[in-house]
């Protein structure tokens, strides 16, 4: 793998499914994979026949003979699928095979002594919105991988949306629990906005564009400025003003806290759940 130029590598996606569906649009708009160079191996014919036509990818039923001539195996079954696949597709990897996992919780040594000969292991933590191109991923690599291996992994998980790289693995847990279970908080606060529009006298469709269009202004004005987050909350603090008092009942509501608590929770239910 490591002497293939990236026009000539293959990758092999096992499960193809909402993940792996966002993943393979990713790698052919951003051009970093063309068609030819994508296996995925699904079990039901419908989604067979919607992934061959949306994206013109060769999509197989079985996954052995994919994976016996990928140079990528991209794990992206549900964690409780991926014992029998392994066992099924594991005996089949080469000494070179990158194996790729974005199934939560389940860890690199697993998947390891699972994987025959295949040496090289990356785990992968994206979150939801990797189905719109803006993913929050962090990435693991096992240790003594090559810098080959990392450069392909990154590609892969640049082309939808932001990489982060940890440097011990259970900090994938901690990625999970902010990043991963994030958009859920984020989704809930809009709700929270919206709500508090319309307990006000909004109508719900003007609260609910308000309450997105801040979201995504600020998350856009953050990373442009690219200040901390704190002073551009001081930025529009005027001294007595409106942002002041709403801020003081956030604060007093222990909101800073709750976040801190909700991401310690989700970190340890990560923790729970891994194999
Ligand atoms: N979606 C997310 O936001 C997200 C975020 C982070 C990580 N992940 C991880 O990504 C992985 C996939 O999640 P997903 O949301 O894409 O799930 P999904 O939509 O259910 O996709 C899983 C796919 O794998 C297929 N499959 C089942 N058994 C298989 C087998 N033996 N060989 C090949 N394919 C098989 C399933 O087919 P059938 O439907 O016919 O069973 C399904 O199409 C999970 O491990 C999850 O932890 C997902």
């Amino acid at each position: 793998m490591a002497k293939k130029k990236n026009g000539s590598l293959r990758l092999a996606f096992i499960g193809g499914g909402k993940m792996a569906e966002a993943l393979v649009r990713g790698l052919l708009d951003s051009g970093a994979y063309k068609r030819g160079q994508i296996d995925i191996g699904e079990p039901d014919g419908r989604r067979r026949a919607a992934l061959r036509k949306t994206y013109g990818v060769r999509v197989n039923k079985a996954n052995v003979p994919l994976v016996s001539s990928a140079d990528v195996c991209l794990l992206a079954v549900k964690p409780q699928e991926i014992a029998p696949v392994l066992e099924e597709i594991g005996p089949h990897f080469s000494a070179d095979t990158l194996v790729i996992s974005v199934a939560a919780g389940i860890t690199t040594s697993w998947i390891r002594e699972r994987s025959g000969k295949a040496r090289k292991i990356v785990r992968a933590m994206p979150n939801a919105a990797a189905l719109v191109g803006e993913s929050a991923t962090g990435l693991y690599f096992r240790p003594r991988i090559g810098e080959e291996a990392k450069r392909i992994a990154l590609k892969i998980f640049d082309s939808v949306g932001e990489t982060v790289v940890v440097g011990k693995e259970d900090h994938l847990n901690i990625v999970t629990g902010l990043s991963g279970s994030g958009p859920a908080y984020v989704f809930l606060f809009l709700e929270a906005l919206t709500d508090a529009g319309v307990y006000l006298g909004l109508s719900r469709d003007v609260a609910a564009r308000l309450a997105l269009q801040t979201v995504r202004g600020s998350s856009g004005m953050a990373a442009e400025l690219d200040k901390p987050f704190a002073l551009l909350r001081e930025i529009i603090s005027s001294p007595g003003g409106t942002t002041v008092a709403g801020l003081k009942v956030l604060e007093e509501g222990a909101v800073r806290a709750a976040f801190t608590k909700a991401v310690e929770m989700a970190t340890r239910r990560s923790e729970e759940l891994s194999l």
